[in-house]
């Protein structure tokens, strides 16, 4: 997950049913770390405060709300935000879930985008037709997904999977001044 496994501490991550994150986030974070997702939907946060039970993982919890507005008990040590197009590449949620990391947290994000290779041409449509049945809000398709991160990131890295057509991109959280501090 390109975080530091001996750190224990406490880890921001993007949560939806069926919480697919939490078996690895919870065994970064160690026994004594915690896990707190955001998710906007009522439903999916049920259905994830369910597998938390059924796991007993008694050091993740779901915080319900809107990324760009949740509020949060602040200094976190990573942000992950794996298939979460709404959040990674939207100005105002960034903004509000930056605020809450300490310096040099890391951030993962994981997600589909567009391919400049011509190859992957008939991959491209699919995924921008998939994208589609997406919310309404959702941004649009591009071939830099983590743009709006790019420069709040000290040491981007990306790698890319399926013909260019799906990117993991992490970093290290340069913290601005006026930003939470702990
Ligand atoms: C594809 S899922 C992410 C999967 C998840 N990371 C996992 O590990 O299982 C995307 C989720 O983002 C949620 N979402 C979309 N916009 C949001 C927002 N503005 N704030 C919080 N959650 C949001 C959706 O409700 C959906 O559950």
């Amino acid at each position: 997950m390109h975080f530091n496994s001996n750190v224990e501490a406490a880890y921001l991550m993007w949560v939806a049913a069926p919480g697919g994150t939490f078996p690895y986030l919870v065994e970064a974070v160690g026994a004594s770390g915690q896990v707190v997702g955001v998710e906007i939907s009522p439903e999916v946060a049920i259905n994830a405060r369910n597998r938390i039970e059924a796991n007993g993982w008694n050091n993740v919890q779901v915080v319900e709300g809107d990324a760009a507005t949740v509020c949060l008990d602040g200094g976190f040590d990573g942000l992950v935000m794996f298939a979460a197009p709404d959040v990674y590449a939207s100005p105002e949620a960034l903004a509000n879930l930056l605020a809450y990391l300490k310096r040099d947290a890391r951030i993962v994000l994981f997600g589909v985008k567009v391919s400049r290779r011509a190859s992957a041409a008939v991959l491209n449509l699919i995924f921008r037709w998939l994208m589609k049945l997406s919310f309404s809000f959702t941004p649009k398709l591009n071939d830099e997904p983590w743009c709006v991160l790019k420069d709040q990131l000290a040491d981007l890295e990306v790698t890319e999977y399926l013909c260019g057509c799906m990117f993991l991109a992490w970093g290290s959280f340069r913290r601005m001044p006026t930003m939470y501090a702990p």
